[in-house]
C-alpha cells in the first residue's frame, strides 16, 4: 500500500505519516487481509461483513487504546469527551476550539434528542454514564441537572484520571467513578432515570446482552441513549468485497467488536420492555470532526503530542480517519443516536 491509498496528499501529511510508519510500519505496509488489493469473495464478504471478535482481544486493545497515553494524548488535544463532536451538515475546516466545542455539542443534540427535561421536577436525578472515559458526560451531566451521577469503565487509568478531574472540578460528591464491565454493572435494577452510553456499544462483543444490563439498571420511564457507528443495513444492499475490506478495517482501526444495524437494535429494542424508540443519523454532522481530528493530528503540535506520547491503538484510529469519513459519505456506515423509555 502507498501512503497516496490513505487520501492524504499534502506534504506535511506525508511527513508525519512516514514518521508514523517509523513507529508502526504495519500502518502504511499492511498484511495481505487489510489491504485493499486482495479482495475477498463475494461469499467471504457476507460471512465476514458482520465480524465478532472474541471479548477478550477486544478488551485488551480497549486497555492499549484507553491507556494513560493515549487517554492524555486525547485530553490534550480535545478535552475531557471521548466521543466525536456534532457539526451542521457542510461545515468545513473547523478549528482545534471548534472541535473542543463540537464534542460538548454532541452531548447536548443527544440531550435535546431524546427530549430531556430542564424542569426540576423532571429533570434526571440518577444518571450512569456507562463506559464513561474520563468523565466528560458525567461532569456535564451532573451540572447540567444538579444530578448524582455514578460512570463505570473498564478502563482502570482512565477511571483514575476521571477521579482527579472530579476532584479537581469539586465534584466529589456528585459524581462517582467505577471500575468495572459494563456488561455486569455494580448497580441495584431499577435505579437510574437517565442511562448515558456514548460511543461504547460498539466495544460490546454482546449487544443483545448489553442492552439488557442497560434496560435493567434502568428505572420505570428512564430515558436510554447510545450512540453507535453502524454499517448499512445487508438486506438493504449486500456488501460488495471492497466493502468488506473497507469494514474490516474501520472495526480494527476504531477497536470495535463487530458490525451492527440500526435495524438491529430497534429488533432487540422491541423484544425488550421499551417504548419511544427513536433514531436519527448523525453522519453528517460527525463528518467535520473526523476531518478535523486527521488535521489536527497532522499539524505540527497533534503529530508532536502523538509521536511523543500516543499508543500504537491511537495512531492507528487516527489513520483510519481517511476511510471513515469516506465510508460516512457513500453510506456504507453512519453514526446513529437510538433512544428509549423503559416500561
Ligand atoms: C469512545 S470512549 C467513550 C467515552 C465516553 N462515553 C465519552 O463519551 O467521553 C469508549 C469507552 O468505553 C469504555 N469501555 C469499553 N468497553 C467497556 C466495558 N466492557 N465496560 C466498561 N467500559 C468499557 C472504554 O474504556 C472507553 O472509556
Amino acid at each position: 500500500m502507498k501512503i497516496e491509498d490513505l487520501s492524504i496528499n499534502t506534504g506535511a501529511n506525508k511527513q508525519v505519516l512516514q514518521a508514523a510508519s517509523l513507529v508502526c510500519p504495519l500502518l502504511l505496509h499492511p498484511s495481505p487481509a487489510t489491504s485493499f488489493h486482495s479482495p475477498p469473495t463475494m461469499a467471504a464478504a457476507a460471512a465476514s461483513a458482520g465480524t465478532i471478535r472474541q471479548a477478550e482481544e477486544v478488551n485488551k486493545e480497549i486497555q492499549e487504546y484507553y491507556h494513560d497515553t493515549t487517554s492524555l494524548t486525547w485530553e490534550k488535544m480535545w478535552g475531557d469527551h471521548v466521543h466525536t463532536g456534532f457539526y451542521d451538515p457542510g461545515v468545513t475546516a473547523p478549528s482545534p476550539a471548534e472541535n473542543r466545542a463540537a464534542l460538548v455539542r454532541t452531548v447536548e443534540e443527544a440531550l435535546r434528542f431524546a427530549g430531556i427535561s430542564d424542569d426540576p421536577e423532571k429533570r434526571p436525578k440518577r444518571i450512569v454514564d456507562v463506559g464513561c472515559g474520563i468523565g466528560g458526560s458525567s461532569f456535564y451531566l451532573a451540572k447540567r441537572y444538579g444530578a448524582q451521577c455514578d460512570g463505570i469503565n473498564i478502563n482502570p487509568t482512565q477511571i483514575e484520571r476521571a477521579r482527579a478531574r472530579a476532584a479537581a472540578e469539586g465534584l466529589e460528591d456528585k459524581v462517582n467513578f467505577h471500575l468495572g464491565d459494563a456488561m455486569q454493572q455494580p448497580f441495584p435494577d431499577g435505579h437510574f432515570d437517565l442511562v448515558w452510553c456514548m460511543d461504547v456499544i460498539d466495544h460490546m462483543t454482546d449487544r443483545e446482552k448489553f442492552f439488557r444490563e442497560l434496560v435493567r439498571v434502568a428505572a420505570p420511564g428512564a430515558t436510554i441513549i447510545i450512540t453507535s457507528v453502524c454499517r448499512r443495513d445487508p438486506e438493504e444492499k449486500p456488501f460488495t468485497p471492497d466493502e468488506v475490506v473497507l469494514l474490516k478495517r474501520i472495526c480494527e482501526g476504531l477497536h470495535h467488536a463487530s458490525w451492527f444495524t440500526v435495524p438491529g437494535y430497534i429488533n432487540i429494542a422491541e423484544s425488550l420492555p421499551l417504548k419511544d424508540i427513536k433514531t436519527a443519523d448523525w453522519s453528517e454532522n460527525i463528518i467535520p470532526f473526523w476531518q478535523t481530528a486527521l488535521q489536527t493530528a497532522m499539524s505540527l503540535e497533534g503529530s508532536t503530542i502523538l509521536l511523543e506520547s500516543a499508543g500504537m491503538a491511537l495512531i492507528k484510529a487516527v489513520l483510519t480517519a481517511p476511510t471513515i469519513v469516506e465510508s460516512l459519505k457513500n453510506k456504507l456506515i453512519n453514526y446513529s443516536i437510538i433512544t428509549f423509555r423503559k416500561l
